[in-house]
């Protein structure tokens, strides 16, 4: 396979959000009209782990981090603004107000988001959830609505004027709309058009980027008789089952990982998805989360937010972590794509390499370190670029090969205990990808560059795609000759027009044997686990399209390739 390409394949995903205990309950309790006391949402509550907030004595401050998704090519811009997945969560289902006071508001913009279910995060685009953004932009108040249908808001409105320094909103969902106040004053409404229906509501803050503001407090209240309670996010430790993947392949007489790409948004959100991924799995891979573009939003500023929740789960399941990654070309924040001259770029490499690596030592087994540096155009296996990418590569286009050696060098020196992986796509047939990547794999264990092994994504996205696995084995085998590891790293065969689950049986099974009988291969790992949330089902599309090429479905049902390698590790 050459060139990525996304399918897109319709049909409808609904997004479930269950599962977490609840903290206290209120409701019932209140006025004559039937409205409760109000519930604070910030006292007792987790909001220590959301990106750009800081907790003290004062509340929380909000420095906006201009978080952006990038298109592959490095263009446009979606906005990706951080969701306290690890805190509160509103249960309510009927009329409810929240309020919130924001200070410092007026000479900086502020918002808070109510979301009724955590966005889908891809690498080049975010599924905006329906939800409501209320904030003091200026010094008016500025009101979104998304109703889950687009990734702009269906309504953008202004209210007010002359609001500065601290400023108290609050927003009243009845039925059809939402009517807005600021400082006890009624300032008008906005369509509801069923956003917030779903029955939970998270939060997010953010604002304007090096100008923090503080929120003060927030609370919510339920009206007209409406039950309304906060639970916290889930517990990280899943309880252990027998029979699985990872508890089968543990028996082996050479145990070696059973890997998934995770993310964070379903991971805290959706019970079943997390009891699997616990269950089954004994390595995860950050989807996206470990990506420049989600961890590094500015030159000065790192978000470890997202990314340390997938390390806690996976520590409180006794699961390891293979990171992904660190030098890709793809998912860079525009600021590391605007450096100018080599120095810079090497700078601004070796920095993030150093920190990211640093801030994850201890705490993840293996790195990809260089992602995918091969290249997809012919011309650069004959021009002296010995089949590495440099179109849209700043980091080849500024120092040549030898980044790939300061990558490995500068992580390894950051991360002395890891192991250190190659990761790269089309290698696993035979060709000039393949002998492009050997002979790299050659030429960096010449230099005594610090590398342990090579990740197969094996992504098999369309019928043409299929791979042998003898070719495959006589990869890896060649690969041990020269001293090195291989895994699979990122396996999904999405199945196309006529074609049965023989089709993945097959696939799947016959990786699964290569990974199982050569001693070097040290993970079986799939792209994601389930059709519901996977990479491989469309970007772009409301609502959510599923895919049909992970071994469970889109209702975390197991298939029948999920049998057919259960049977396989079991002999
Ligand atoms: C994928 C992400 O999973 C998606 O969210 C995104 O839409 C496309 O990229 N090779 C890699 C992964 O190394 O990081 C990519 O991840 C898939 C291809």
């Amino acid at each position: 396979m050459r060139r990525k390409a996304l399918l897109s394949m319709a049909s409808a995903a609904s997004v479930l959000l269950c599962g977490a205990t609840a903290l206290y309950a209120t409701g019932a309790l209140g006025d004559s009209s039937g409205n409760s006391s109000r519930t604070d949402l910030l006292s007792g509550q987790d909001w220590s782990h959301l990106a750009g907030a800081k907790v003290s004595n004062d509340g929380i401050g909000v420095n906006g981090l201009g978080r952006r998704i990038v298109q592959q090519d490095g263009s446009g811009g979606q906005a990706n603004p951080p969701v306290n997945l690890s805190g509160p969560r509103l249960r309510v289902k009927g009329s409810f107000s929240v309020t919130a006071t924001m200070a410092g508001v007026g000479s900086t913009d502020g918002y808070l988001h109510l979301y009724d279910s955590a966005p889908v995060v891809y690498d080049e685009w975010r599924q905006e959830p329906p939800g409501l953004r209320l904030g003091v932009e200026g010094s008016r108040v500025r009101v979104d609505v998304w109703d889950g249908r687009s990734d702009t808001a269906r309504t953008t409105k202004r209210f007010g004027t002359g609001l500065s320094d601290t400023v108290t909103l609050t927003a009243t969902v009845t039925g059809t709309t939402i009517k807005i106040r600021a400082n006890s004053a009624d300032l008008g409404t906005v369509p509801a058009q069923g956003i917030l229906d779903s029955g939970t509501v998270l939060f997010g803050l953010d604002g304007t980027t090096g100008r923090p503001w503080t929120l003060k407090s927030l609370t919510a209240q339920a009206l007209n008789g409406t039950a309304l309670r906060i639970d916290q996010a889930p517990s990280p430790t899943v309880e252990h089952t027998d029979g699985t993947l990872r508890t089968t392949a543990a028996g082996l007489t050479r145990p070696f990982g059973i890997g998934t790409a995770l993310a964070s948004g379903p991971l805290l959100t959706d019970t079943v998805y997390r009891t699997t991924a616990a269950t089954q799995f004994s390595m995860i891979t950050p989807e996206n989360d470990f990506k420049p573009q989600f961890l590094h939003p500015q030159p000065d500023t790192y978000a470890f937010d997202e990314g340390d929740a997938l390390v806690r789960f996976a520590q409180a399941n006794n699961i390891r972590v293979h990171a992904h990654t660190l030098v890709w070309h793809e998912a860079l924040p525009a600021w590391m794509r605007a450096l100018k001259t080599p120095d810079a770029v090497e700078k601004a490499m070796v920095d993030h390499v150093n920190t990211v690596a640093g801030h994850y030592r201890g705490k993840v087994t293996e790195w990809d370190v260089v992602n995918e540096p091969l290249s997809d155009e012919d011309a650069d296996y004959t021009n002296g670029n010995r089949g590495l990418r440099a179109g849209r590569n700043p980091w080849f286009q500024a120092l040549g090969e030898q980044y790939i050696d300061l990558a490995f060098t500068t992580a390894h020196r950051a991360d002395p205990d890891a192991d250190l992986y190659l990761n790269e796509y089309g290698a696993e047939e035979d060709g000039e990808r393949w002998e492009a990547l050997l002979a790299l794999a050659q030429r960096l264990k010449a230099r005594g560059v610090p590398i342990d092994g090579i990740g197969f994504q094996n992504h098999e996205y369309e019928k043409g795609d299929r791979t042998a696995a003898e070719t495959f084995r006589r990869h890896v085998r060649k690969l041990a000759s020269i001293g090195l590891k291989a895994r699979i790293s990122e396996m999904d065969v999405i199945l196309g027009e006529g074609e049965s689950q023989d089709v993945q049986v097959r696939q799947f099974v016959g990786k699964l044997d290569v990974c199982v009988e050569e001693p070097n291969c040290t993970t079986f790992g799939l792209w994601g686990f389930t059709d519901r949330y996977g990479s491989t089902s469309g970007v772009g599309e409301y609502p959510l399209p599923t895919g049909n090429a992970l071994p469970w479905d889109e209702d975390l049902r197991p298939k029948k390739v999920y049998s057919a390698l259960l049977e396989r590790l079991r002999g």
